[in-house]
């Protein structure tokens, strides 16, 4: 295996560049919270959040890890007050409309999972440009989960592979492993291998059901907004202590 130079001189010296994880994924919770404890709107939260993924997102280009994912809007999100859900709409939006640039000249290729038709329509039309844009973008993948559900995903599997099975293009017996994530959103991207939760909740939130199936979980106190480099930089020594055996022995 070749290492780029280049992520040698960044990555930290005490980490593994053989034994980092190749995709890593994170529920940025506390985003509220501490908004509160500064004595600022939630919305605030949010805002500084966004912050924290960029810098997460620099952190992982540099050091070599293929591919991120955030989960930016849960399915059961569009249950918080509408105030907050509009701020968050209009967010993703313009934070889309501002990157875009940078994102292209990084090297980064954007990807949006969930069920994105239920987003407004502003918002799907920049998530369309800004994937077109970004499609042959090899340097990392950053995968924004938004109106994503687990279960909705499974849900919505189940019902295209059942289609194909009425319409004879396959039978029951073919389906396998492989055939299912064909039909799951993130058709095409690696499972995480780290999946990391801020904020201190011992929950998986109906994030990626499937695809966390062997995940390494880190959950750390450290609220979204304060996730530093240094605090991803704890995240992945602590992972490289583990010892993914797949449910296997040694
Ligand atoms: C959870 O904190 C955070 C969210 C529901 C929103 C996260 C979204 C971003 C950081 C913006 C990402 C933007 C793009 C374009 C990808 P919380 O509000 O549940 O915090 P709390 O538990 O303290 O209330």
């Amino acid at each position: 295996m070749t290492v780029n130079p280049a992520v040698l001189n960044s990555l930290p010296n005490d980490l593994d560049v053989l034994r980092l994880p190749k995709h890593v994924a994170v529920i940025m919770d506390g985003n509220g919270r501490w908004a509160q404890q500064q004595g600022q709107p939630r919305f605030m939260g949010h805002r500084r959040g966004v912050d924290t993924l960029k810098e997460i997102l620099r952190c992982c280009k540099d050091w070599g890890i293929e591919a991120l994912t955030a989960y930016a809007f849960s399915t059961e999100n569009w249950g918080r007050p509408l105030t907050e859900v509009d701020f968050l709409m209009t967010l993703f939006e313009r934070v889309l409309r501002r990157e875009l640039k940078e994102m292209i000249e990084e090297g980064v290729q954007i990807h949006f999972v969930g069920d994105l038709q239920a987003l407004p329509k502003s918002l799907q039309e920049e998530i369309d440009r800004a994937m077109v844009a970004t499609q042959h973008n090899t340097k990392i993948k950053f995968v924004v989960a938004t109106n994503y559900g687990g279960r909705r995903e499974i849900l919505e599997a189940c019902r295209a592979i059942a289609q194909k099975v009425q319409r004879g293009e396959f039978t029951p017996a073919d389906i396998d492993e492989g055939i299912f994530e064909q039909h799951l959103y993130t058709k095409g991207i690696s499972h995480p291998d780290l999946l990391i939760r801020t904020s201190g909740e011992m929950r998986v939130s109906n994030f990626l059901l499937w695809q966390v199936a062997y995940a390494e979980l880190y959950v750390t106190h450290t609220l979204w907004p304060d996730f530093d480099r240094e605090a991803f930089h704890k995240a992945l020594q602590d992972y490289q202590q583990r010892h993914r055996r797949f449910g296997k022995v040694k």
